[in-house]
């Protein structure tokens, strides 16, 4: 819609024109199924294999190790519950390390994990998410399997140092017969950060369709070297047995070709993500009592904030009266009108949880709406201000 401005692109994207396009023939023409013997189903293999491979060279990785899902949430619950069904780690449940702010496709994982015996610990969160690489150091123990940290938290923008993260973890797998193995959420890293998965020494890596412009039913998991995952769904051999299910080839098309256009377009897209950021932050320093919940040095793509004696709930709908869309955390959790986790994780008091808008931005957005962002948000904030105060 022409006169919309849509700021919740941490909750989903709008599907690319030139992925629209590429996705079109997969449709009703190459509709084929990759399992048939035919000419049409080996088209649709060929179709896949060659999606994986450039998915591959983006993320600088080998094929055979990215599997397709129907999601991240789907690719987070098969890292870490594949994980817990290797029959000797279903016997012998052991001790994985998190943070409080993971998404809720890995903390209800984990949750249930702690069900069947896992014990969970989690590192200590700053003030704006950030944690201290050395503290995991700490809390290893010699039935610690697992680590699992988001790249990009989906609330604040907060960027975990992977890399010092994984370096310290392969340090300490060096003695270790059982490895522990490195799960990273990039859900909303991919096209804001570099990623090169050879030289990250990460184990698992999960990857989502929609929220880089690409469509809805399509994640991706990546595992290093080969298959040591357990199936969660019992069918047929697609995914090497990993995910059975008729592969999604106009999703998986869809995915390549967002993937290809969020990386080769990386650093311009993040510089003018800095520009409108830095415009937005500049602009609403004339409201009156507000506070930035996000990391400075956080994804260029999200903000978070509050106004004194506004609720975000109340923001939220009366920015959509002018046709702007805000969102009160993600979007997972804001219709239930809970306290974020994330928000709470980080110790902000309970008016400023309950304040809290997340403006999330795209590349497509103008200087100009940018502009009348501003002016919306003064205004509206004055308005509630002068209804509820
Ligand atoms: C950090 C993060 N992980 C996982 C997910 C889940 O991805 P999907 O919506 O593809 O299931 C999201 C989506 O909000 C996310 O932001």
């Amino acid at each position: 819609m022409q006169n919309e401005i849509y700021l919740d692109n941490s909750a989903t994207t709008a599907v690319a024109e030139e992925v629209v396009q590429a996705m079109e023939p997969y449709w009703s023409i190459q509709y084929g199924n990759p399992s048939s013997p035919h000419l049409r189903g080996i088209a649709a293999e060929k179709t896949m294999q060659s999606c994986r491979r450039q998915l591959a060279e983006l993320l600088e990785a080998d094929p055979s190790e990215l599997y397709f899902t129907s999601s991240g949430t789907e690719a987070n619950n098969l890292a870490l519950q594949g994980i817990a069904r290797i029959p000797f780690l279903a016997r012998n449940p052991g001790h994985i390390i998190t943070t409080p702010l993971e998404h809720p496709s890995v903390l209800n994982v984990l949750k249930y994990l702690e069900t069947l015996g896992w014990e969970i610990s989690f590192l200590t969160v700053g003030s704006r998410g950030e944690i201290d690489p050395q503290e995991m150091k700490t809390l290893f123990r010699n039935e610690t399997k697992l680590v699992s940290i988001m790249f990009v938290n989906n609330e604040i923008g907060t960027i975990a140092p992977i890399q010092e993260l994984a370096e310290l973890i392969q340090a300490e797998n060096k003695d270790r017969h059982q490895k522990i193995l490195f799960h990273v959420d990039a859900v909303q890293a991919l096209g804001y950060i570099p990623l090169s998965l050879q030289s990250l020494g990460v184990d698992l890596m999960t990857f989502s369709g929609h929220k880089i412009f690409g469509p809805k039913g399509a994640g991706l998991l990546y595992q290093r070297g080969k298959n040591r995952l357990k199936p969660l769904l019992f069918g047929g051999n697609q995914e090497k047995g990993l995910r059975p299910g008729t592969e999604n080839i106009p999703a998986i098309v869809g995915f390549t070709k967002a993937a290809q256009l969020v990386t080769e377009n990386r650093e311009a897209n993040v510089k003018h993500l800095q520009q409108l950021r830095r415009q937005l932050l500049e602009g609403i320093k004339d409201i009156k009592d507000y506070s930035i919940h996000n990391h400075p040095n956080g994804a260029p793509h999200i903000l978070n904030m509050s106004f004194k004696g506004v609720r975000g709930e109340v923001l939220v709908h009366f920015l959509e009266q002018k046709r702007i869309f805000v969102a009160m955390g993600a979007a997972c959790s804001s219709r239930r009108r809970g306290m974020s986790h994330v928000l709470e994780g980080i110790g902000l008091p309970a008016d400023e949880i309950l304040g809290a808008i997340r403006i999330s931005l795209s590349p497509e957005l103008t200087p100009n709406q940018i502009h009348y962002v501003i002016y919306s948000l003064k205004e509206t904030v004055e308005e509630i201000r002068n209804i509820y105060m």
